[in-house]
């Protein structure tokens, strides 16, 4: 384990072994991506909300009023695709810059696989992809989280890290707290008692957050899982240039593996709202089987299921699912997560949902679990 690094070093601006280098010309293309999706984020807020306020007789306009003033309005057309293309052109500006540098990249990630290691990568040839991760390029990302070109690849890992890096800046979110830091503080304040031996990251993607919960509890075993190799490949490396002990293994949340209640703490971090409904199901299952008696299973996601969230807000929140590559954002909008706790296995009284304000930014973060 690293003897200096603290949870609240693991952010957006974490720098390793395996960080690409920006040039002017990277700067500047990430620099335009960042303000227009900074200037369309405050444009939707202000005046989108205006309009449908005006044109509307509802006080709080519904979201089926908010979809038929917007469905006309010239304005929420030119916002759409404006925001559209700036994700495009977030992804082939990022594509660019890791491409560049993708040789030295994997010379230099070949170097820290020739190092002693402090944690573990176990890949699984041939494993089974759902067809949900081989047909999307959630959020555009070019080829998907899964695509995986040869047993050097770290690419979609490299994407991975850096598409979030601009798109959070470019949401005006999350500069100094992280998804994992907020976790930790909500566990620290609801389950102070809680002391976990073994911590599971499901969806784990490239380790960005399993870092932070091996660092939040260093006496801890830390195992994260993905079905993406590249990323995982990328995840091992960065998480063993950092000096952090990961272990990462491919597998499926729905089928995670490991014994009977394994772990004292199982976290997601935004996976539920990209999977199907059937599949959160099941990993809530799978959540109830792997947790240790006096265990907790938390899930962090996007806060859109708030049965009282206002028409306007929801409307846009939904706008991913026709425009982003996220198939499944509504789905997961109308499923109840608790329900889906309870169904599982854990005694309902024990289910617990929170919507907490972000620290440093404008969202809201949606924490649903439950203590076995
Ligand atoms: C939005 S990313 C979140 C990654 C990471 N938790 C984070 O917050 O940085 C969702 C991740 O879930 C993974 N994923 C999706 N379906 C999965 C499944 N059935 N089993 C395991 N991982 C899955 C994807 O490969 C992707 O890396």
């Amino acid at each position: 384990m690293s003897a200096t690094l603290r949870l609240e070093d693991m952010n957006r601006s974490t720098r390793h072994e395996l960080t690409p280098t920006e040039c002017t010309e990277d700067r500047a293309r990430l620099g335009f991506v960042m303000h227009l999706k900074r200037g369309l984020g405050a444009l939707g807020q202000t005046r989108l909300r205006a309009l449908v306020s005006a044109r509307s007789d509802e006080d709080l306009p519904s979201q089926s009023v908010t979809a038929d003033i917007l469905g006309q309005s010239t304005a929420f057309a030119a916002w759409s695709s404006l925001n559209r293309g700036s994700q495009r052109r977030m992804w082939i500006a990022l594509a660019d810059m890791v491409d560049r540098q993708l040789p030295a990249l994997e010379s230099q990630a070949a170097k820290l696989d020739g190092r002693e290691k402090r944690g573990s990568l176990r890949l699984v040839p041939d494993v089974e992809l759902p067809g949900y991760l081989l047909e999307t390029a959630f959020h555009g990302q070019p080829g998907g989280y899964v695509d995986t070109r040869d047993e050097r690849d770290i690419r979609a890992g490299l994407l991975q890290e850096a598409g979030g890096t601009v798109y959070t800046r470019g949401a005006g979110t999350g500069r100094k707290d992280s998804k994992a830091q907020a976790v930790v503080r909500y566990l620290d304040a609801n389950f102070p008692d809680l002391r976990p031996r073994r911590v599971l990251d499901l969806g784990c993607g490239f380790g960005g957050q399993t870092c932070g919960y091996a660092l939040a509890y260093p006496d801890a075993e830390t195992y994260g899982i993905d079905l993406g190799e590249a990323q995982l490949r990328y995840g091992h490396l960065r998480a063993e240039s950092l000096g952090i002990a990961l272990h990462l293994r491919q597998a499926d949340a729905c089928a995670p593996g490991f014994p009977d209640g394994h772990f004292d703490l199982i976290i997601s971090n935004i996976l539920l709202h990209e999977v199907p409904t059937a599949s959160m199901r099941e990993i809530m299952r799978q959540c109830h089987r792997l947790l240790a008696p006096g265990g907790v299973v938390i899930h962090q996601d996007v806060p859109t299921q708030v049965d009282a969230m206002p028409g306007f807000a929801r409307h846009m929140a939904l706008w991913q699912t026709a425009h982003n590559d996220e198939p499944f954002w509504t789905d997961f909008a109308e499923s109840s997560v608790t329900d889906a706790l309870a169904e599982a296995g854990f005694n309902s009284d024990a289910v617990f949902e929170a919507y907490v304000p972000q620290v440093d930014g404008p969202l809201t973060w949606y924490f649903v679990g439950a203590r076995h």
